[in-house]
């Protein structure tokens, strides 16, 4: 039998129940005082709890069409992750509107009404292929986070930790929806123009969100936001700068989220989730 999974042979998925005490840091500009760098990643959290329940659909629906066990195996371990990040996502992003007074509602709107439009509009494979692509961002987002030192400038913060259990674990699993992908439709074609469709629906919802809780903040139209965000976004980190080429690679016919083998940045952050007894 041909084997389906792809990832290393040895490479295993691991299940963590992880312990993060957020309110304490949720209730400030945690992310080094800038009140941009914390809006924006509060509003990318806040994408986490149904962006997930739909990953995990998409991959399930296929589920009788898998016959390699390994396969099969992380397809169960993705599932279970994404159960867990939709759990931890979903505390934060309640806490984070509660303690600042946000409209998770009217925050929510674009991503809910595009949920159900997909789920009763696209084809599976389709579907299938929107979380391939999104998993491809979170996973050049997510090594881009674990390799460079330089995004948290105090990252013993426990919403700090969040993000590194959740980028290592977006790791370990980079390669289980394309893998199911791959098996059950491949087209190259309609692989590339879902990613190109992922990128403008998240960014275009991260930057939605921002906005608004910034207004909400009353720090809209304040310089040092701005000249944070082309900071954060373009120079220093600059995370859509240097997430430009692994995007690109995406495009290729022969990509596999493997080729390229970050497995040294999951050992290295491991130890630092704290865990619950
Ligand atoms: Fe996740
Ligand atoms: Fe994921």
């Amino acid at each position: 039998m041909e084997k389906q999974s792809k990832s290393p042979e040895k490479h295993s998925i691991k299940i963590r129940k992880p312990n993060f005490e957020l309110e304490e840091d949720l209730a400030h500009d945690w992310y080094d005082g800038s009140a941009f760098k914390t809006a924006f990643e509060n509003a990318f959290s806040l994408l986490f709890p149904l962006g997930e329940k739909s990953f995990i659909e998409s991959v399930k629906y296929f589920q009788k069409e898998i016959k390699d066990p390994k396969l099969l195996d992380e397809m169960s371990s993705f599932y279970a992750q994404e159960s867990v990040h939709r759990k931890e996502h979903q505390k934060y992003n309640d806490l984070v509107c509660k303690l600042r007074d946000y409209d998770m509602e009217l925050l929510n709107k674009p991503q809910v009404k595009r949920y159900e439009w997909a789920k009763t509009t696209l084809p599976p494979e389709r579907r299938l292929a929107g979380t391939v692509a999104a998993e491809h961002l979170t996973a050049i987002l997510a090594d881009d986070l674990l390799r460079n030192k330089d995004h948290f400038t105090n990252s013993g913060k426990h919403v700090a930790k969040l993000w590194y259990w959740h980028a290592l674990e977006e790791t370990e699993h980079k390669a289980v929806a394309f893998d199911v992908y791959a098996a059950v439709c491949g087209s190259i074609k309609i692989r590339r123009r879902a990613l190109l469709f992922a990128t403008h629906f998240i960014m275009k919802d991260v930057l939605r969100s921002t906005v608004l809780m910034l207004k909400q903040d009353g720090q809209l139209w304040k310089i040092r936001t701005w000249v944070d965000a082309v900071n954060f976004l373009f120079i220093k980190p600059g995370i859509l700068r240097r997430a430009f080429i692994p995007w690109l690679q995406f495009l290729r016919k022969d990509f596999h989220p493997w080729k390229k083998d970050n497995r040294d940045v999951i050992s290295e952050w491991e130890s630092s989730i704290p865990i619950k007894n």
